[in-house]
């Protein structure tokens, strides 16, 4: 029965071709890449038109796709697991130096394992992140990595119906139709917040991050509920950031109009860690002296910052390679068994909140 329904679907896409014994099997890439005595690293090239591939092999990859009758669609993808050995990975910021090292983690497991990573920067654009799966679909890949946040259940919905497997990682919205991967974002917050009380701050304000993206939600919680029975908390404690290094300069003079009597700043992320550390120096406040500051990443910038800030540092290459490693078993495995993967963070304590515990 289930021969019979493949050879149905495999008429539909036109996939065809006969065995000698007469039986009617699928063409899948590894035959053309067979036939053709090339890779399918190399037939996923010339199907995608991406990468180089000279002349003579490109004339001998389309001569078996002809002769083998091949065709990759949605539907043949999703019977036959990995067909073109590309995945993509589309990022909301490749300027911020969190998300080129969790896709390091991403391309060093999909390189092991024979696959192509298309990286597409989505910039915190919604409408990008539409055109890019869009486009995704007709690219014939065998899975995507969303590393945004603008994924809605419709849109898993549907990529699962196109049989196209997907693993959202870092950014994840609540429970989705597919693995997630990101790390204990509220429990970090907790954690730096604790550090901070530990180094004898007796005022904490927290930096934000954009409250639309689940991982400066979380971390915003995480601030609250550390310090919200304290006396001196009140909600002007917490100012928008927006995740960059502009944003943090800008919220750290915006504090300190409001609470010159702030002693340790929490930032929902590195990047507006350092924009505060310019915003403090140019206020004549000292770190950590005056006050203690603490990120949230773990991303190398924060070694070279004068002093070195202290962070709660998310394992991000391991992010992008379990990301990687999830994805590739399901698209081999054809099996998707969503699951929630949260990662440790770790306190990463340097001179930006060395302080003397008797303040
Ligand atoms: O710095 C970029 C932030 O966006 C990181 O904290 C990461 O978790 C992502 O959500």
């Amino acid at each position: 029965m289930m021969i019979r329904i493949i050879c149905f679907f495999a008429k539909i896409c036109n996939r065809l071709h006969i065995k000698g014994d007469g039986e009617e099997i699928m063409a899948t890439i590894r035959d053309v890449a067979k036939l053709a005595g090339v890779s399918v690293a190399t037939v996923s090239r010339v199907l995608n038109k991406n990468g180089y591939v000279n002349n003579k092999t490109e004339e001998k990859v389309l001569k078996a796709i002809a002769q083998l009758n091949y065709e990759p669609n949605a539907v043949a993808r999703g019977l036959a697991g990995k067909q073109t050995g590309t995945i993509a990975l589309i990022l909301p910021d490749i300027a911020n130096p969190f998300f080129p090292e969790m896709a390091r983690g991403v391309e060093d497991v999909a390189q092991a394992y024979g696959y192509t990573v298309i990286l597409c920067n989505s910039d915190d654009q919604g409408h990008k992140e539409k055109s890019y799966i869009e486009m995704l679909k007709k690219k014939y890949i065998d899975g995507i990595i969303f590393a945004s946040n603008t994924l809605g259940q419709a849109d898993v919905e549907q990529m699962r119906r196109n049989n196209i497997p997907l693993v959202v990682l870092d950014r994840a919205p609540t429970r989705q139709l597919c693995s997630v991967i990101r790390s204990q974002n509220y429990e970090g917050a907790r954690l730096a917040v604790r550090h901070l009380l530990e180094m004898g701050c007796r005022k904490i304000a927290h930096i934000y991050g954009p409250q639309e993206l689940i991982t400066a939600k979380k971390r915003l919680l995480g601030y609250e509920e550390s310090v919200k029975h304290f006396p001196w908390y009140t909600p002007s404690l917490m100012v928008p950031g927006h995740f960059r290094v502009d944003g943090g300069l800008r919220a750290v003079k915006e504090l300190f109009e409001k609470h010159p009597d702030i002693d340790g700043i929490f930032c929902g992320n590195d990047l507006m860690a350092i924009g505060a550390l310019k915003g403090l120096y140019q206020l004549g406040v000292r770190v950590p002296e005056d006050v203690a500051l603490i990120g949230f990443d773990g991303i190398g910038l924060t070694e070279i910052t004068q002093p070195e800030l202290s962070t709660v540092a998310q394992p991000i290459y391991e992010m992008g390679s379990l990301a990687a490693k999830v994805l590739i078993e399901t698209i081999e495995t054809g099996v998707t068994e969503p699951r929630l993967y949260e990662l440790e963070v770790a306190l990463v304590a340097r001179d930006s909140t060395k302080r003397r515990t008797e303040a």
